[in-house]
């Protein structure tokens, strides 16, 4: 959690560090602050409670000497409420000192106690001032930043991305990454840090990503990443391939809005590049075909939608490859000593690629000789790099805290990876995987199509339910975890109690819950494919609508079975069994969306929660 960015060059930097916090604040956005050393040498510092408005309308109010060195800090709380004493930077040696932190100092408790005894002083509750303290006191020692930043992070345990400046050392933003995010940019004639790459795409997609346990020093015309103990390091560079537009808004009243309407581009780009003559081949994967051909289980971990779109992918993976295959929570797996070993490939889904507890498990797998795979969507971030091998979901930059248009990339790319290795196995024939391609291709148009014939009406009926206190979300198999996904979208941002259930469940409890009015989302599987399924699924309708449910049904165009018996019905394109969930989740998407609306919050930063969680 915490954006952080940090910039030297010949520029001002408040209007640098202010705009690539605001490509940040999706990793917090309880407070926020920067510090800048000004043109006559002075280090001055603001920092402000609340949202970067605040910060911004307070820069505007009363500006701060500009000056061409400066480092930035979006905060979500973690040691400390949300204050204007608890937001970073937090300076120290006399105020000629800023740092900034994303992450959970372990040891700082000591630390403090032992600079308390030495008559120093506080005035925050965070584990940041107790690293800015300390590097005060170990700067006044030496006097040179570097060297006494070292010494410093050297003493930290837990995780940590931290930036440094101070006043004596115009031109030098000093920074350290474990278990947090921190890449650099490369200018011309400047250079900047950033918790990723958003933070600086508007002036280079020229990157560097750092390493765990690196140090990197930057200044307008150098660039220096050593290790903890001061060995040079050699960092490759990568070209970001996301262009500074597709992080704006572009006229889209929200985030989530513009995030939504790009779900049909999320499947094609990911698909783009990975078939050939209508047979998958994942170029990212071929290094890993003798493994894959050998594998004898697959572990799929991951949290929050990401997971859900783990247990989506899992059905089509399971039954094409023919290799057992689970799902599980990262945070559950990684604590519950799990038999894995080198027949074991652990796939992990992360759309940031740095939620930490996704990350532990990631480590953990590969400690234990299992083989991993990472379906990530953000280049140069830090379980990609912990990981065998990569398959990058093509969305572009997810910047509404609730993902959307993530998810449906993330099991395109899972089933890419499916038909890959089914392809190596041989457990497909060739005619199989072209065949599933097809209607893997046809997905962005049924989307597109859900989008331009569905949005009006949900979003109409959603607003008419503005007052509603609890949404069910009924489904089974594949329509399962999207009745998962369908409740954790409501509750991020509707702040609506909503759960979802497997439809065969429901007479054994979740039924009770049913009272008169109770709105119901219930998927309906398509009856060409599986028509006891889909026999079962209206069974379960009937049940409900019995007890006074009001139902919403999402059923493929055509299904008439349904009409009876709903309240609403949201209409789905024809597609095969496992590519419907790609097509039904978005009008669950877009109903999250507009209660919101109707609620009058804000879809993409809802309360309490940040987009890469990067504490466990
Ligand atoms: C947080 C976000 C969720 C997201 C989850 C996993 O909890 O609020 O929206 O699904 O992290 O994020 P990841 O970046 O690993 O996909």
């Amino acid at each position: 959690m915490c954006g952080i960015v940090g910039y030297v060059g010949p520029r001002p930097s408040t209007d640098i560090l202010i705009s690539g916090l605001a490509r940040l604040e999706y990793r917090g956005y309880d407070s926020a602050g920067i510090a800048v050393i000004a043109g006559d040498g002075v280090l001055s510092s603001r920092k402000r409670a609340g949202k970067l408005q605040v910060l911004r309308d307070d820069l505007a109010a009363h500006p701060l000497a500009d000056g061409t060195t400066g480092i930035g800090h979006t905060r979500w709380a973690t040691h400390g409420g949300p204050t204007d004493a608890n937001a970073h930077p937090h300076l120290a040696d006399d105020d000629k000192l800023a740092v900034i932190h994303n992450g959970i100092i372990e040891n700082f408790a000591a630390l403090k106690a032992d600079l308390l005894a030495d008559g120093y002083a506080f005035r925050s509750e965070t584990d940041t001032e107790v690293a800015a303290v300390l590097l005060g006191r170990e700067y006044a020692a030496s006097g040179d930043l570097v060297a006494a930043f070292r010494s410093v992070v050297a003493r930290l345990e837990g995780a940590f991305t931290l930036l440094a400046m101070h006043q004596d050392h115009p031109g030098l933003v000093v920074g350290a990454r474990r278990n947090s995010p921190l890449v650099i940019g490369l200018g011309e004639g400047e250079n900047f840090l950033g918790s990723d790459v958003a933070a600086f795409v508007e002036h280079t997609r020229s990157a560097l990503a750092i390493g765990q346990d690196e140090i990197v020093a930057i200044r307008p015309d150098a660039v220096e990443v050593t290790d903890f103990a001061g060995s040079a390091v050699e960092v490759e560079p990568f070209e970001v391939v996301w262009d500074a537009s597709a992080a704006e808004k572009g006229g889209w009243p929200s985030f989530m809005a513009k995030e939504v309407s790009e779900e049909p581009e999320a499947v094609a780009n990911t698909v783009r590049g990975r078939v050939r003559d209508g047979i998958v081949a994942v170029p990212e994967l071929e290094g890993l075909d003798e493994v894959l051909g050998e594998v004898s289980r697959v572990i799929i971990i991951a949290c929050g939608t990401a997971a859900y779109a783990g247990m989506t992918g899992a059905y089509a993976f399971e039954q094409w490859t023919r290799v057992p295959v689970t799902v599980e929570l990262a945070h559950e797996f990684r604590y519950r000593d799990p038999v894995i070993g080198p027949d074991t490939l652990v796939i992990s889904i992360s759309q940031s690629g740095e939620t930490m507890d996704t990350l532990m498990a990631v480590k953990y797998a590969r400690e234990r000789g299992a083989k991993t795979l990472s379906i990530c969507n953000t280049q140069g971030a830090t379980i990609p790099r912990e990981s065998d091998a990569i398959v990058y979901t093509h969305a572009g930059p997810e910047v509404a805290v609730a993902s959307t248009k993530a998810f449906v990339a993330q099991i395109t790319a899972l089933y890419l990876a499916a038909l890959h290795i089914a392809r190596v196995r041989g457990s497909l024939t060739d005619a199989e995987i072209t065949a599933h391609v097809a209607e893997l291709e046809a997905v962005p148009a049924g989307i597109a199509r859900v989008l331009e014939t569905e949005q009006a009406h949900i979003e109409q009926f959603a607003s008419w339910m503005a007052d509603t206190r609890s949404v069910l979300f009924l489904g089974r198999h594949v329509g399962y975890p999207i009745a998962l996904e369908g409740a954790l979208k409501l509750k991020e941002i509707s702040y609506i109690h909503a759960e979802g259930f497997a439809a065969g469940e429901l007479k054994h409890g979740p039924i009770a819950l049913i009272e008169p009015g109770q709105p119901v989302f219930v998927i309906v599987p398509s009856p060409r494919a599986s028509a006891e399924l889909h026999r079962k699924v209206v069974s379960n309708i009937q049940e409900i609508r019995a007890r006074g449910a009001r139902v919403i049904a999402v059923a493929e165009e055509g299904d008439v079975a349904v009409l009876p018996f709903a309240d609403e019905v949201l209409r789905i394109p024809l597609a095969g069994p496992f590519f419907e969930p790609l097509l039904a989740v978005v009008p669950l998407h877009i109903f999250a969306m507009g209660l919101a609306t109707a609620k009058g919050l804000d879809v993409d930063q809802p309360r309490n929660l940040a987009k890469s969680v990067t504490v466990e």
